[in-house]
């Protein structure tokens, strides 16, 4: 396989790296990934994470297995692990059926170059989402975020954040609000510092405070991620994205969501379909990260933790996908199983 270098994954000297999300933005270490147990393993810490980016380190693992001449039906087996990684990222799925349909046709040998596909059609799907919606953003605007949704939950510019990148890289004079996310913080740790390397003025802010900036007129616009988006335009992101709608919606925020067409699930017809993960109860009693374990709550505490939640097409102001934007009336005549 060739050389390929992203924010968060590589592929060097027939060797495939990982960026290690988990430890950011304090350390910043490379892991080697030889095997499909550490790319599942990686997968569930969060090392590896974003959906676009989970989609395309799984093919890339499988095209560097193949290179190496591991068996077809070893390949299929590794894929049918590794989609059961993480449940709600429909990329995953997406890709590794894109993997297997190219096994099943063509045989191991061409695997890698597939892989290879997947990655630069990652970077290309990125820069035309960033394109089409920094149209959407007025000069000055004050633009929320939630979760991280750059360079490193990708393989090229990012979705939200590619577009709010494009934006600043316009001149718009934008500004954005951070929400921390909790509870793993993707937003306080990587977003903000994907905001910082790029220089884009930001406040981080804890997510119980985004309403009252809304209510006091301080946010032009929402823009996430998503994870997956069914035929009816209802969509799963990192949870915390559903109250942010409401909060846009009763406070007439327009509310975007942001995503490669990779992201939909033309299988799924509406929000109520989508599985959504539920993680270990150690994450909301403490945090842990590269400053170590910290625990706050008695340790036995009872949890709820849904990594994801869904975000009824009703919310939302539109979708930005790379194929266009589109508002309700499009979605509701069912254009996203068209793309
Ligand atoms: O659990 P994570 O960190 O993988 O969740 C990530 C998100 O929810 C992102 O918003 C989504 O994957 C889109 S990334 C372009």
């Amino acid at each position: 396989m060739h050389d390929l270098h992203a924010t968060s994954i590589k592929y060097q000297n027939n060797k495939l790296y990982v960026l290690d999300q988990h430890q950011l933005p304090l350390v910043e270490n490379w892991l080697a990934c030889e095997s499909v147990d550490a790319m599942v393993a990686m997968i569930r810490k969060l090392q590896i994470r974003g959906a676009p980016l989970i989609g395309i380190g799984a093919s890339l693992l499988l095209g560097h297995l193949a290179a190496q001449g591991v068996a077809t039906v070893t390949l299929q087996s590794a894929a049918e692990i590794l989609r059961a990684a993480r449940p709600t990222a429909v990329n995953l799925m997406n890709n590794l059926d894109s993997m297997l349909g190219v096994l099943n046709a063509s045989g191991p040998a061409a695997l890698p170059a597939e892989a290879e596909r997947l990655f630069h059609e990652d970077v290309v799907l990125c820069n035309a989402i960033a394109t089409l919606g920094a149209d959407l953003i007025k000069p000055n605007a004050n633009i929320l975020t939630h979760c991280n949704t750059g360079s490193l939950a990708t393989v090229g510019v990012g979705t939200a954040i590619g577009v709010i990148n494009a934006a600043h890289q316009q001149g718009k004079g934008i500004h954005v609000y951070v929400d921390e996310t909790r509870p793993l913080l993707q937003g306080g740790r990587l977003t903000a510092w994907e905001m910082k390397q790029l220089g884009i003025p930001h406040t981080l802010i804890c997510d119980n405070m985004a309403a009252l900036l809304m209510r006091d007129g301080k946010v032009d616009c929402v823009l996430v991620g998503a994870d997956r988006i069914a035929v009816n335009g209802d969509f799963a992101n990192k949870v915390g994205t559903y109250s942010l709608a409401v909060n846009a919606h009763y406070h007439k925020v327009p509310f975007y969501v942001v995503a490669p067409n990779t992201t939909v699930d033309i299988d799924c017809m509406t929000g109520a379909g989508i599985p959504i993960e539920e993680r270990a109860a150690a994450e909301v009693r403490g945090v842990s990260g590269s400053f170590g374990d910290v625990c706050w709550s008695p340790n036995d505490t009872p949890v709820f933790n849904p990594a994801f939640d869904v975000t009824p097409a009703a919310l939302v102001t539109g979708w930005v996908l790379d194929k266009g934007i589109f508002n309700q009336a499009k979605i509701a005549e069912g254009v996203l199983k068209t793309l």
